[in-house]
């Protein structure tokens, strides 16, 4: 199965990848090794993704769902440092899909990046699209998942970044390492819910449950036997790779009288750190370290995930857990009766909580690993985001806030996708009727963005992008509006990673906040959470050619428009240019 075309690197590229629980068959398909130089720089790993329909019973409810090679959550795609991918995604199903690669920093190869009439058309019925990257410079948990309409509701699965060969992390060894997905389930098709949604101008209804590797847990009806267990051996260090796929929550995660250390966010090393509780937002990876009881403690332990909400809607105020086993010593016996403890979550508004926790991240920032903030600034944009409204058509009714249509904005943009991918017509330099690039670089009427809201909240509608030339290093505030009430927005930007180098609550005071950046050891990510009623400056590098979306990773807040795109020019070398399309590239 693996074909080895290099007598030097002897890597026998499938299987050699350490073992994760319950994950056995983690590289499939084809595994060709490259013809590398000298330094042997990385293999290229083949997969096939089938997306088609499978029957899954969660809470006594049975859904018909989109899902990869009939797998929920869907496979691990497992590479190294180094490697390239090739991933052909054929669609068995009626549903448009596309596939995106959470987090990958798609280097030179933005055809690949996935997100629908933004870098590709859509993989329509009985087609293929076969997406093409090399990772480089990321190591670490991503995640790869559908970006179209809501589909990535079930269309989920992690990335898995190993380091190159013959190199290690930077913190201990683990024993064994699990991904640990949450998720959430909604009894209907979440295609129905979003779809309604948009049309009566009302929020769209909330999930019935939050999930772990697929699975509800104990606290839901009918659920019980639906729960993820991670069995343990005592004295021993796991590395759990946390991932949050859901829809529309950000997610507080404990696991009883368990201390973890974070070492990694978004592939990308933290100087290490210990909590009892994290807040994991949608988009967002993280690694980090488990250290079991140095023996049997005669008890189970509950890990749960709660949401973090500060919004005037509703939200899935619910809980999953799934339990942490230690294996029975041969002198215990099975049957004996274990003490279960329950870790205590923050409370759903807990803003206090997580300005501390994300307060913590510190990039690792070493020789090895440096944190390569930008020092000086280009070009400075400072954008609102928050929700808004569109007025109700003429002669229908709409339940949105006072008789209108829920949207959602940057800068007052509601961002409309185009009807062809805007990576073509930037290529094609046919961007006239698909887009415009004015898209305000900060907000045309200023107000007390975080204080009493205005009357008018009336966003405005366009497909409008930022156009930047290459190596531009931009600094970006992006500022809460308290529109329709103030709430966390986790930000994520393709195509790049950004050092998160100031945040803050209230207004940002561009005289005075600046002093306070950091500008040495900022976290380096790919989605961060503007705090509610607050605000949040990154800095990145422009050194990626193509059109780069970003977006609220909230569903329900890109679906109304709190999105946009920047377009990054090519620079002089060849190297430094956007290559062609692909030939079997979408057509709309
Ligand atoms: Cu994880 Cu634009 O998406």
């Amino acid at each position: 199965m693996c074909k080895k075309k290099n007598r030097q690197e002897r890597e026998m590229s499938c299987p050699n990848v350490p073992s994760f629980a319950s994950m056995g068959a983690l590289l499939f398909g084809l595994c060709v090794l490259s013809l590398s130089p000298e330094f042997a720089v990385g293999i290229t790993r083949h997969y096939t993704f089938n997306v088609d329909y499978h029957n899954v019973t969660r809470l006594c409810h049975t859904r018909s769902i989109l899902s990869v090679n009939g797998q929920f959550p869907g496979p691990p795609l497992v590479a190294r440092e180094g490697d390239q991918v090739i991933v052909k995604v054929v669609n068995h199903v009626t549903n448009n899909v596309t596939i995106h690669w959470h987090g990958v920093r798609q280097l030179g190869s933005a055809w690949a990046d996935g997100p629908a009439y933004v870098t590709q058309c859509p993989i329509q019925t009985g087609q293929t699209y076969t997406y093409n990257f090399t990772i480089t410079g990321q190591r670490g948990t991503l995640l790869w998942h559908a970006h179209i309409s809501w589909l990535r509701s079930t269309l989920y699965g992690p990335i898995i970044i190993l380091p190159k060969r013959n190199e290690s992390y930077p913190y201990e060894k683990p024993h064994k390492e699990i991904p640990i997905i949450l998720g959430e389930w909604f009894n209907v098709d979440p295609e129905a819910v979003i779809s309604q949604a948009l049309q009566t101008g009302a929020g769209p209804n909330v999930s019935d449950a939050y999930t772990i590797n697929g699975l509800p847990g104990p606290l839901y009806n009918c659920s019980s036997k639906d729960t993820y267990k991670l069995k343990v051996k005592p004295g021993k260090t796991y590395l759990l790779r946390l991932i949050n796929a859901a829809l529309n929550d950000e997610l507080f995660f404990s696991i009883a009288n368990h201390t973890l250390i974070v070492v990694e966010t978004d592939a990308v090393y933290l100087k290490p750190f210990e909590t009892d509780t994290l807040l994991i937002a949608p988009g967002q990876t993280l690694n980090v370290l488990l250290k079991t009881k140095p023996s049997f403690p005669n008890a189970s332990f509950f890990m749960a995930a709660s949401p973090y909400f500060t919004g005037s809607g509703s939200f899935d105020n619910s809980t999953v857990a799934g339990i942490l086993e230690y294996n029975h010593p041969s002198h215990y016996s099975a049957s004996k009766n274990l003490t279960l403890f329950k870790p205590t979550l923050p409370l759903f508004n807990a803003t206090n909580f997580v300005a501390n926790f994300t307060g913590k991240f510190r990039s690792l920032a070493n020789a090895k690993f440096p944190a390569n903030v930008p020092q000086t600034v280009d070009r400075k944009f400072f954008f609102t985001v928050g929700l808004g409204s569109n007025p109700c058509p003429q002669n229908t009714t709409c339940q949105g806030p006072n008789g209108s249509k829920f949207a959602a904005s940057i800068n007052n943009v509601s961002f409309a996708l185009p009807s062809i991918a805007l990576l073509q017509a930037h290529f094609f330099g046919k961007s006239n009727g698909v887009y415009t690039t004015d898209f305000p670089t900060q907000p045309l009427v200023q107000f007390n963005y975080t204080g009493t809201p205005p009357n008018n909240t009336h966003v405005s509608n366009g497909t409008r992008a930022v156009v930047l030339r290459f190596n531009t290093s931009v600094e970006l505030v992006l500022q809460d509006t308290s529109i329709l009430g103030a709430e966390s927005h986790p930000l994520h930007l393709h195509g790049f990673n950004f050092f998160v180098v100031g945040q803050g609550f209230g207004n940002y005071d561009p005289n005075k906040d600046p002093a306070k950046f950091n500008l040495v050891d900022p976290v380096e990510r790919n989605t961060a959470g503007v705090p509610a009623g607050g605000w949040l400056a990154f800095r990145f590098l422009s050194d990626n050619p193509g059109v780069w979306f970003m977006h609220c990773h909230l569903d329900v807040h890109t679906s109304w428009g709190l999105r946009m795109a920047w377009v990054v020019l090519d620079g002089p070398e060849p190297n430094q240019k956007l290559p062609p399309p692909p030939s079997d590239l979408p057509k709309c």
